[in-house]
């Protein structure tokens, strides 16, 4: 089916550069001895995860508990969940995929884990549990003095075993914090199997961070205008782009696109929703649910009614998780057709 056919908006992926994102983080990291996991959040979708590992990943990191059970049962079994899982239903859930799979999860505080305990000593089995250390986005994680007491406490309990620091994003200004942490546990006698870094931000200097033994990365196999603005991209590396007619010229300057928050979502750069691959001027300040307001007073050539252009979204994860089929293209031809399995998945 040629690309032409679609409906529109539509998600494309070009499969050339896909491809190319995948074989080039696996080369960096096979390189310098670093596991790769991909963080599937990105994409949603089994088969192309299937693509990364086929390339060489050791595993996926998954956000939502939901997700790993769509990844569980397409078969995948090396799960990570970078996320404190809280509640004894979650936890519960997390216990039944740990029970057919290696699950790793992480925490960063003494309540958290006191509920994987519990969930885990309930079925008598053993999770995996990683200490968060916080970064610099303070976000979550655990200051690093209280990086020794989580891991001790993890250790203390009979059905959870100490696997390690984990720590997003892990661009090189945080080492020095990490070789602390680090110290801090071997001076208290406890030994770390992984040390997971992520984002795609500062994927390909993971190896200034030595201590890192793996990266976890999502945003890399599309990359988005965010990764292209803030220089970690290339626009050439964009392998997602939404397909939209322009359906209304209602000024000179102004073309409105079938595309609003429900296809590209409300994330934006510097207040633009995405990036008009074939007018490179135009500016999406806008977006209602189904409509994309565009300026094009800086364009020399305008589209007409009728258009169709592709938007290189600001975010690409938060696309993938609105749409049932991404559309994967090779020479304007729709060379598959992924359902989007994980989409939705957030709790
Ligand atoms: C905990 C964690 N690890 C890894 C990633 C992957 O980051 P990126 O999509 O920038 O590669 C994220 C992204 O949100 C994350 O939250």
């Amino acid at each position: 089916m040629h690309v032409d056919e679609l409906e529109t908006p539509s998600v494309l992926i070009d499969l050339d550069r896909m491809e190319r994102n995948i074989a080039r983080m696996q080369d960096y990291c096979d390189q310098h001895g670093l596991a790769f996991r991909p963080h599937i959040k990105t994409h949603k979708c089994p088969e192309i995860a299937r693509l990364q590992i086929e390339a060489g990943a050791v595993g996926i990191a998954c956000q939502k508990i939901s997700e790993a059970e769509v990844f569980a049962g397409a078969g995948f079994n090396d799960l990570q969940i970078p996320y404190n899982i809280v509640g004894a239903a979650k936890t519960a859930r997390l216990v039944d995929l740990a029970m057919y799979n290696r699950v790793t999860v992480s925490a960063d505080h003494l309540t958290v884990i006191a509920g994987l305990a519990d969930a885990a000593g309930a079925e008598d089995l053993t999770l995996r549990v990683m200490v968060e250390l916080a970064t610099e986005i303070e976000r979550a994680g655990a200051p690093v003095d209280e990086v020794v007491t989580l891991a001790q406490r993890i250790d203390a309990e009979p059905n959870l075993h100490f696997a390690g620091l984990l720590l997003y994003p892990s661009n090189p200004a945080i080492r020095p914090l990490l070789q602390e942490a680090l110290d801090r546990l071997n001076h208290a006698g406890i030994g770390v199997d992984v040390v997971s870094g992520g984002g795609t931000g500062a994927a390909f200097h993971a190896h200034e961070i030595p201590e890192l033994t793996e990266i976890r990365v999502g945003t890399y196999i599309f990359n988005d205008w965010a990764t292209v603005s803030k220089g970690w991209a290339a626009l050439d590396d964009c392998a997602m782009a939404v397909l939209a007619t322009v359906v209304s010229r209602p000024t000179p300057d102004r073309a409105i696109l079938d595309a609003g928050s429900k296809t590209l979502a409300l994330d934006s750069v510097d207040g633009l929703h995405g990036f008009i691959l074939e007018y490179p001027n135009a500016r999406i300040y806008k977006l209602n649910e189904e409509h994309a307001y565009v300026d094009l007073s800086a364009c020399d050539d305008r589209p007409v009614i009728g258009d169709r252009l592709h938007i290189i979204p600001a975010h690409t994860c938060v696309v993938s998780n609105l749409h049932n089929r991404l559309y994967g293209v090779r020479d304007e031809q729709i060379e598959v057709v992924w359902p989007v399995a994980a989409r939705g998945r957030v709790w």
